[in-house]
This record gives C-alpha cells, structure tokens and sequence, in this order.
C-alpha cells in the first residue's frame, strides 16, 4: 500500500473515533459554532475541554477563568509598563486608567464565574456587561500597546457571554 494511502486511512480512523467517542469535542465545536471567532474558541478552550463530562456551563465556566487569568496577568504588564513610566505624566496617566479598568472587570468576572456555577444566568450575563468595555477603552488609550491583550481579553469574554446567553435561552 503506498504510504499516502495508508495515511489516509489512518487519518479517516482517527476522525471517525474522534467524532464516535469525545463528545467533550462535540460539546466545544457546538459551542464555539456560538460565537463569532470559531478559531479563536476552539484553540482558547480546547487545552481545557477535554473531558467528555464538559458540558456549555463549563465550557462558559472555563472562558470566563481564562478571562480572569488574561485581566490578571495584563494587570501586571500595565503595572511595570507604569512603573517605567513614572516620568512620563502623558503616558503614566493613561497606564494608570487601564490599570484601573482592567482590575476593576475582575471582581465582576469572578461573580460571573459563581452566578454561572449556580445557574443563575441572567445575573451572570449582567456580570459581563461592564467589563467587556474594558478591553476597548483601553485600546482606545493605549492604541498598539498591549492590542493582543486587549483582543484576547474582549474575545474570551464575548465567548463567556455568548455561552451564558444560549444557557439562558
Ligand atoms: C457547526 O456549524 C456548522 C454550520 O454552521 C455545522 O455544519 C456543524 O455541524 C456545526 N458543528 C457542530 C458540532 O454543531
Ligand atoms: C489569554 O488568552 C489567550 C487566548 O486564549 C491565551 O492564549 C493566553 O495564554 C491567555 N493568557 C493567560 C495569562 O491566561
Ligand atoms: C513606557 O511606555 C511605553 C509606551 O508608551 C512603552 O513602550 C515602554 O516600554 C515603557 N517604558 C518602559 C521602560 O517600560
């Protein structure tokens, strides 16, 4: 058999047995099919979804974690960025309001997190809604500085609301 060929078989066997036995798979392509940036889901939650008991909760349980873990770290970028920044006034002030954005979506996130644990879904959207403008009006601060944070961070969090908003329905 040439090895082309058996490649092909082998490939079709494992998309078969992917498809037959993760529904943890299934659950995450069903739910990312939710949102807007299907790529962008699928390679967010994966590493965290494998097992096959997952299910759209904890799916949006594990976005809105991812979330908290990007605020936090991005947190700690604006904080060195503002500290070496300490004599630029200009730059210093606009460091420190994104600071100030970004710590003050965490606490909401994590109530989120806990309304969503207990099926409380429309507290839990209410939750979202002010720290998604987050990320967007720090851009609006920062332009280019720290633009992947700021994206990743709005994504996780569209992700997040989009799922608690199909569990409410
Ligand atoms: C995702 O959506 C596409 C079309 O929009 C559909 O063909 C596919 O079956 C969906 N996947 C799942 C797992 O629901
Ligand atoms: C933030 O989210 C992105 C996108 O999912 C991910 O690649 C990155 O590892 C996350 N960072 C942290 C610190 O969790
Ligand atoms: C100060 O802020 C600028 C952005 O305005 C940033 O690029 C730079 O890295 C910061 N300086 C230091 C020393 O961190």
């Amino acid at each position: 058999m040439r090895p082309l060929c058996t490649a092909l078989i082998l490939l079709s066997l494992l998309t078969f047995s992917s498809a037959t036995t993760s529904s943890g798979a299934e659950t995450l392509q069903k739910a990312c099919n939710l949102t807007i940036d299907y790529h962008f889901c699928i390679t967010s939650l994966q590493a965290h979804a494998r097992s096959r008991s997952v299910d759209l909760r904890i799916l949006g349980t594990i976005a809105i974690d991812l979330s908290i873990a990007n605020a936090t770290a991005t947190t700690s970028k604006l904080e060195i960025l503002h500290s070496n920044n300490a004599s630029k006034p200009y730059t210093k002030n606009k460091l420190e309001a994104c600071l100030m954005l970004y710590k003050n979506a965490i606490l909401p996130l994590r109530l989120a997190a806990e309304f969503l644990a207990s099926k409380h879904f429309g507290v839990a959207k209410s939750m979202m809604e002010a720290p998604v403008f987050a990320p967007g009006s720090c851009q609006g601060l920062l332009g280019h500085m720290l633009a992947k944070e700021n994206d990743d961070l709005f994504n996780l969090m569209l992700i997040a609301r989009r799922i608690i908003e199909a569990l409410e329905q």
